[in-house]
């Protein structure tokens, strides 16, 4: 598919090679606004913000994914082959399943476990296992390491479901260890595998599913600082070692 797409008004050349994903469209323009120099906004198709501006002398688009594997499914999926973005870090909350997690905590998604029916479309005569990519998570743990971070790596389920008929549902997946719970991770992984691209995906604990506990706006933002941060020093890391 050419550029621009039904669902980006972006050129050719107006998207960075490193794209980071917020699902939230006022994400992406508070990160513009606040991290970004020089951002330019080459989407607003929908209201799925996107600009692209510099962090430390590197080139960056932060657009929105919007929430669920459908959303990120189109974005990143046109990213990756219609504007031949190589890299993708998606930036996001999570509510937490396992006990080990607290309230704030970084989460570097290795995998990201679904219920969704997205991967039917790849005809695999098994079940697909998205992870992410090791060349980006190292990077991303350089990144966190340099900023005294110190994240928790592991699976997530990203799951189709926010409102479940049953909050039980998620208390097998907590017995096989996994740590949170969000919507995007596994969609963007599957589409990265499939584009031969770079994804990773990088989630705050923002609730606990098995406890009464949820960050104040205050506290959000802060921790919110913290992944934004790695994120793009990520870009930056993985821009200088794969030129
Ligand atoms: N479910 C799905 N996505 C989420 C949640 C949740 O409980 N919390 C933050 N993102």
């Amino acid at each position: 598919m050419t550029t621009p797409t039904p669902h980006n008004s972006a050129k050719s050349g107006e998207i960075a090679n490193t794209v980071l994903m917020p699902g939230d469209p006022m994400r992406a323009k508070y990160i513009a606004e606040n991290f970004i120099e020089n951002p330019r906004l080459v989407n607003n198709v929908r209201g799925i913000q996107g600009y692209t501006g510099t962090w430390k002398n590197t080139e960056v688009t932060v657009m929105a994914s919007g929430m669920g594997i459908p959303s990120i499914g189109i974005y990143s999926w046109e990213l990756f082959n219609s504007y031949d973005v190589d890299n993708i870090i998606r930036i996001g909350t999570a509510g937490a399943i396992s006990d080990e997690l607290e309230l704030n905590d970084v989460i570097f998604a290795l995998g990201a476990c679904t219920d969704s029916n997205f991967m039917n479309q790849f005809k695999l005569p098994g079940a697909f296992a998205p992870i992410c990519d090791y060349k980006l998570l190292k990077a991303a743990e350089r990144a966190a390491s340099r900023l005294g971070i110190e994240p928790v790596v592991g699976n997530i389920l990203s799951t189709d479901v926010f409102h479940a008929d049953d909050p039980a549902d998620t208390d097998a997946w907590r017995k096989m260890g996994v740590l949170a719970v969000e919507m995007e991770a596994a969609g963007l992984y599957a589409n990265a595998a499939r584009s031969g691209k770079r994804a990773l995906a990088i989630c705050t604990v923002s609730d606990h599913l098995y406890r009464p506990e949820k960050l104040s706006p205050e506290e959000r933002e802060k921790s919110l600082t913290q992944m934004i941060n790695i994120a793009l020093d990520t870009a930056v890391m993985i821009e200088g070692e794969t030129k």
